[in-house]
Formats: C-alpha cells, sequence, structure tokens
C-alpha cells in the first residue's frame, strides 16, 4: 500500500485504449506510468473494441517496471461495471476513476473493484475534476484509508469546462482546486498527480507548468504526448544538489557528536530534525527513481 502511494510518478501518460499502436509503443518510452484510457479519448462507439484491445496488451505485457492503469468509465455509465469485468482479469497495475464526485463514489468504485475479483490493494486512483469533488476533499480523504485510494489525479480540462474557467498559462483560475487537492493528499497521505497540458508543440509552456506543479506540491504530471516525458521526469525529480543536501543533513543528524541535537548546522544554514524527516523523504524518492531506471 505505502509502496503504491510513494512509487514514482514524475510522468504519467495518457493513451486512448483505442490505440493499440499507442500502447504498443509504450513499451520503450520513459514514462513512469501509463494509463490505458477507456474513457474520455475512446468514442462510445468505440468503447468495446478498447475494452479488448487494453485488455489484450494487458495479458500481453511488456511494460517493465511501468505502472500501467487503466482509467476506466465511470460506474454510472453504460460501460463502466464491464470494463472492470474485462480488464481487472487482465491484471492492470491500477485503475483510475473517472468524475469522482465524494466518498461515496469512492467507496463504490473500490466495491465494484473488488466484485470484479481485483485483490484488495489493487491501486485504486480517482480524478479530482468536478466542482463537487473539490467540495468534497475532506471527505474523500477521510474515506480514502478505508477504500485503499492511493491518490488523485487532477481533471484539468474537466474542471475548465464545468467550472467555466479559463485554463490560462499562469492556471490562475485554478489554483485554489490545485492546492486543496495537494493539500488533501498530504493531509491524508496520497499521491497527487498534476492534470494535462493540452499544447504539445509548446515546450516552454510545458516545462512552466512542470515547474508550476512542482511548486505547488504534486508527484508528477499527467502527460498525452511523448514528446512531455523527458521534462517531466526531469522537473520532477530531485536535483543532485537536492541529493546532496539530503545526504549531509542524514549524515550530520547521524554523527556521534551530535547525538540528541535537535538542532544543528549544515552549510552554514540552520537546520532542525524536520529537515532530517525531509531529507529522508527525498533520499527515498532519489532511491525509489533511481532503482525504477535501473529496471528500465
Ligand atoms: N501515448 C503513446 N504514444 C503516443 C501518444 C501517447 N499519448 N501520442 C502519440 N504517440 C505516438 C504516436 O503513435 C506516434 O508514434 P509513431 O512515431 O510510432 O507513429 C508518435 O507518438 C508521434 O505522434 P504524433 O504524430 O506527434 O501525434 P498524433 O497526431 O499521432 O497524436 C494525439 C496526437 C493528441 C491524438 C495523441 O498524442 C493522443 O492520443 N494523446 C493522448 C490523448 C488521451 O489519452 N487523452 C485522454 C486524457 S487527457
Ligand atoms: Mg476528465
Amino acid at each position: 500500500m505505502l509502496e503504491a502511494i510513494l512509487r514514482p510518478r514524475r510522468s504519467v501518460l495518457y493513451m486512448p485504449g483505442s490505440n493499440a499502436k499507442a500502447m504498443d509503443k509504450a513499451k520503450s518510452l520513459g514514462a513512469d506510468s501509463l494509463i490505458f484510457d477507456l474513457e474520455d479519448a475512446v468514442a462510445p462507439e468505440a468503447k468495446a473494441q478498447a475494452r479488448e484491445a487494453v485488455a489484450a496488451a494487458l495479458r500481453g505485457g511488456g511494460y517493465g517496471a511501468r505502472e500501467v492503469i487503466v482509467r476506466v468509465n465511470g460506474l454510472a455509465t453504460p460501460w463502466g461495471r464491464d470494463d472492470l469485468a474485462a480488464i481487472v482479469p487482465a491484471g492492470p497495475g491500477g485503475v483510475l476513476f473517472p468524475k469522482v464526485d465524494g466518498p461515496g463514489d469512492v467507496t463504490a468504485a473500490r466495491a465494484a473493484m473488488l466484485q470484479a475479483g481485483a485483490a484488495p490493494d489493487l491501486p485504486l486512483l480517482v480524478m479530482i475534476e468536478t466542482p463537487k469533488a473539490l467540495l468534497a476533499l475532506r471527505e474523500i480523504g477521510q474515506a480514502a484509508k478505508a477504500a485503499a485510494l492511493v491518490g488523485f489525479v487532477m481533471g484539468t480540462n474537466d474542471l475548465a469546462k464545468d467550472l467555466r474557467a479559463v485554463l490560462t498559462p499562469d492556471r490562475a483560475a485554478f489554483l485554489t482546486a490545485l492546492s486543496m487537492a495537494v493539500i488533501t493528499a498530504r493531509a491524508y497521505g496520497l499521491a497527487a498527480i498534476d492534470g494535462v497540458f493540452n499544447d504539445i508543440q509548446n515546450q516552454e509552456g510545458f516545462a512552466g507548468e512542470c515547474r508550476q506543479g512542482l511548486q505547488l506540491g504534486f508527484d508528477g504530471k499527467t502527460l498525452i504526448h511523448p514528446a512531455q516525458i523527458e521534462t517531466a521526469n526531469r522537473i520532477f525529480s530531485p536535483s543532485a544538489q537536492e541529493i546532496n543536501w539530503a545526504h549531509a543533513v542524514i549524515a550530520a543528524f547521524a554523527a556521534p557528536e551530535n547525538a540528541g541535537r535537535g538542532v544543528l548546522k549544515v552549510d552554514g544554514r540552520m537546520i532542525e530534525l524536520l529537515h532530517l524527516a525531509q531529507a529522508k523523504r527525498l533520499a527515498a524518492t532519489a532511491a525509489h527513481i533511481a532503482a525504477l531506471e535501473q529496471l528500465g
């Protein structure tokens, strides 16, 4: 469970479940996680075929250490339960539910997964993309443990539509929603993954939005095109400088002459025990990323 929450998700690449070629190509892409989409990227008339294509891709494997998540259709649609029945036995690495409005939807998602034969710890993630979900974040967080919820994925395009807000380069209209989701994720120990950047050609704009997501506290970003992977991996990885700092802090607190001390000086700066906790988390993230990249 903890492992499922902490694993690196710097780059989380969506692809339509109807696109077998993209699912094949993903085997050689450097994304930490993949999302095979059965929901909005698949037209209603293609749903059944996409479901079979996703099940076949899961069974075929070849994704190495990449986490392979399937985004199913919501349980209120004609497809949600059939999606689960088809893909759960094929062995996804996780299931992502769209458009949850509150804790009831999270609980129902887990129940439907169990009903489809999923192990109780098969990672469940939910999209935060409706106004109701934003108002119910606290209750969703409170329901997370019982439902073994692993994390939030921001759906900024759906939010823009429902809020009638405009996605500008600074995402001003979304900062409250993004921050509230990160705050809730941290309060309840969940992963938090930022929304997509639609303008595939605009690498500079994309990098800026990755940096903004990092500053807001997100673990990584959802992506729509392979050209976005490298930048997301770079920006959401701890820098060499941060890793060095983390090791220096850990070493300083471990030094025998500092035993029992709560505050020290490292590189001329004050560090307290809270920095030790932060350093340990950073070092663990860096180790997780190194292990993932080693596995390929
Ligand atoms: N995942 C995996 N491979 C992808 C990909 C993705 N999301 N997007 C593009 N590719 C592949 C293409 O198949 C193509 O492969 P090839 O070189 O082997 O032929 C290559 O990358 C270049 O693709 P390109 O021509 O630049 O893009 P496109 O016009 O084929 O596709 C989109 C553009 C937007 C339709 C496509 O990127 C896409 O479907 N993105 C994901 C959309 C999605 O899932 N949305 C739901 C959540 S927001
Ligand atoms: Mg959506």
